[in-house]
């Protein structure tokens, strides 16, 4: 996906993906992750998301990574929040209240930068890429979290009927990204009400990664 495909989105405010609440795959399943707090949380492509808030409440010191400055800017003004603002890299480094935000592409952001990471929590991000970043993603959150523990929550429909985002990421996708670190247990499926925008009938699954060595 282009950046300015992104970009574009948020000056329009075309973000039907925002959810007005914690997401209920994250409340429901995160605890099963087997995480204690305190412990630091990345959320790759975390938008403006109140998962970031959830998260918090329940002692998890969050890191986000995204792409536009308005979502992050809008997440803390939406809480009342000025955030420090420094440089990081090839990032603006925004943080207040336990949330921190590496501003700009997730793909350039290191290791160092975001420090040591306990879990990640994937809800709207692998299924924003298209096939080819797909495949440049899960090696980059491998090495941006040494292999941390993960919730994904994906979606799965028949590509053919429809271009993402949110695209199809499949069982077995999920599985050729990451079962060589980590083994995968379904936590919860459901069939979305009313199909993927429509146009055909679509899944929506939480995955729980444990990895193998831990
Ligand atoms: C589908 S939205 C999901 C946002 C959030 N996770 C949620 O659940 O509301 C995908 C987000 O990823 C951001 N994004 C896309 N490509 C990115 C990249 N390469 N690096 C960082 N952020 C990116 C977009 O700006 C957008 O906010």
């Amino acid at each position: 996906m282009d950046p300015q495909f992104w970009h574009t989105r948020w000056q329009t405010n075309q973000i039907g993906f925002h959810e007005g609440a914690p997401n209920a795959l994250l409340t429901g399943h995160f605890a099963a992750l087997g995480l204690t707090p305190p412990g630091r949380v990345f959320v790759p492509l975390c938008g403006k998301s109140h998962d970031m808030d959830w998260l918090r409440a329940q002692g998890f010191e969050v890191l986000g990574a995204e792409l536009s400055p308005l979502a992050a800017a809008q997440f803390f003004a939406e809480r009342g929040l000025t955030p420090e603002t420094t440089a990081s890299g090839a990032h603006q480094r925004l943080s207040a209240a336990g949330v921190t935000i590496f501003v700009g592409d997730l793909f350039d952001l290191t290791a160092p930068q975001l420090g040591p990471i306990d879990a990640l929590y994937d809800r709207g991000a692998i299924v924003a890429l298209p096939p080819t970043l797909r495949a440049r993603y899960a090696p980059q959150l491998l090495a941006l979290t040494s292999a941390a523990p993960q919730l994904v929550i994906a979606f799965a429909y028949d590509q053919s009927k429809l271009s993402g985002p949110p695209f199809s990421v499949t069982e077995d996708e999920l599985r050729a990204h990451y079962s060589a670190t980590h083994t995968l247990t379904l936590a919860h499926s459901y069939e979305v009400p009313g199909g993927m925008k429509g146009a055909c009938p679509a899944t929506e699954s939480a995955w729980l990664l444990t990895p193998r060595c831990a």
